[in-house]
């Protein structure tokens, strides 16, 4: 077997709205965040060498044959190939991935949807997106336990998206730019547990957080409507109406909410926290003529780095 070698990306994502409402089936809205990556890059190994993954960033190399069986790399790989039927090539799997690791920016996704499309285009079948992202959500259940899959559809997709668990995909249609700001508040804070919180506090309070998944439900659809329209005062509003319904369940953060007090009080239309919480990201939605002065206040409370995306625009 040969070829050339393959490379190929896939971006970061935040969720806009709707994080933990989308585990208990409302709806919620996803978009690609392209200034970070993950890339993976397939070349030719020699014969019998088997395959190799080699995570630079990470001082990881390992021999697919040796893996573990619960490491998220390896499983990416061996899906791929049993889902083409195909035995491992003579290669080496090199990944380099932007995205800051257990931030809400999906690098767990992102990372496996490039390994998954590289390693079917070098074996000489390329699979579509939605081969690519039920490999991808397999992944996903070794980082998140029990995914609600919108991670895997956003990265697969690179596309905005409305998503709703069990539901075909819905793209969205941009109405206008929309710049978000995302903040990261450093604190690495792993998903698993808050969506482990949010399902124990639902156990013991089903009717509060039921109402509170429904409210919640409610926003999202109004703000793909917003999106949509190209309106971000509504846009913003509704992400501040987002947020405190996140704080009411549970899952912000003295770090989290500082940066969101930042954000509004130095200009943004509005803002939340995004994906897990506890820790992680926050985003901003922010005019042009406010970009610097909000970046400026969100570091100056403490924000390891501010992004700055673009929606409805190629960034
Ligand atoms: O990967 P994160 O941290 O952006 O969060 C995923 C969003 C949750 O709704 C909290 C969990 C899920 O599986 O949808």
């Amino acid at each position: 077997m040969t070829f050339a070698p393959i490379q190929c990306s896939a971006p970061g994502k935040v969720i806009l709205f709707g994080e933990h409402a989308v585990v208990y089936g409302q709806p919620a809205i996803a978009v690609p965040v392209t200034q970070v990556q993950a890339t993976a890059t397939v070349e030719l190994a020699p014969p019998g060498n088997g395959l190799t993954l080699v995570a630079p960033d990470l001082e990881r190399s390992i021999s697919l044959t040796t893996a573990p069986q619960d490491d998220p790399l390896a499983v990416a790989a061996r899906l791929t190939l049993a889902h083409l039927s195909v035995p491992p090539p003579d290669a080496v799997l090199t990944i380099h991935s932007t995205i800051p690791i257990a931030g809400g920016l999906g690098s767990g996704a992102a990372t496996a949807a490039a390994v998954v499309r590289s390693l079917a285009i070098a074996l000489g079948h390329p699979l579509d997106n939605e081969s690519i992202n039920t490999i991808v959500y397999e992944v996903e259940k070794i980082h998140h336990g029990t995914p609600s899959g919108i991670d895997n559809t956003v990265v697969t997709m690179a596309q905005p998206i409305y998503f709703v668990r069990g539901r075909p995909i819905e793209l969205i249609a941009v109405g206008a730019t929309f710049t978000i700001l995302i903040g990261d508040t450093g604190v690495a804070s792993p998903t698993k547990e808050s969506v482990a919180y949010v399902r124990r506090q639902r156990e013991k309070h089903p009717a509060h957080y039921d109402a509170l998944c429904d409210q919640i439900g409610d926003l999202v659809v109004e703000a793909r409507q917003a999106i949509e329209a190209g309106d971000p005062d509504t846009l913003g509003k509704l992400m501040d109406e987002n947020h405190r319904l996140l704080i009411e369940m549970g899952v912000s953060s003295p770090d989290l909410n500082r940066l969101v007090t930042a954000a509004r009080t130095s200009g943004a239309l509005g803002a939340k926290l995004s994906g897990g919480g506890w820790g992680g990201n926050m985003i901003a939605l922010v005019e042009e003529a406010t970009i610097k002065r909000v970046t400026r206040a969100l570091t100056k409370q403490g924000a390891q780095r501010v992004i700055a995306t673009r929606l409805g625009t190629i960034s």
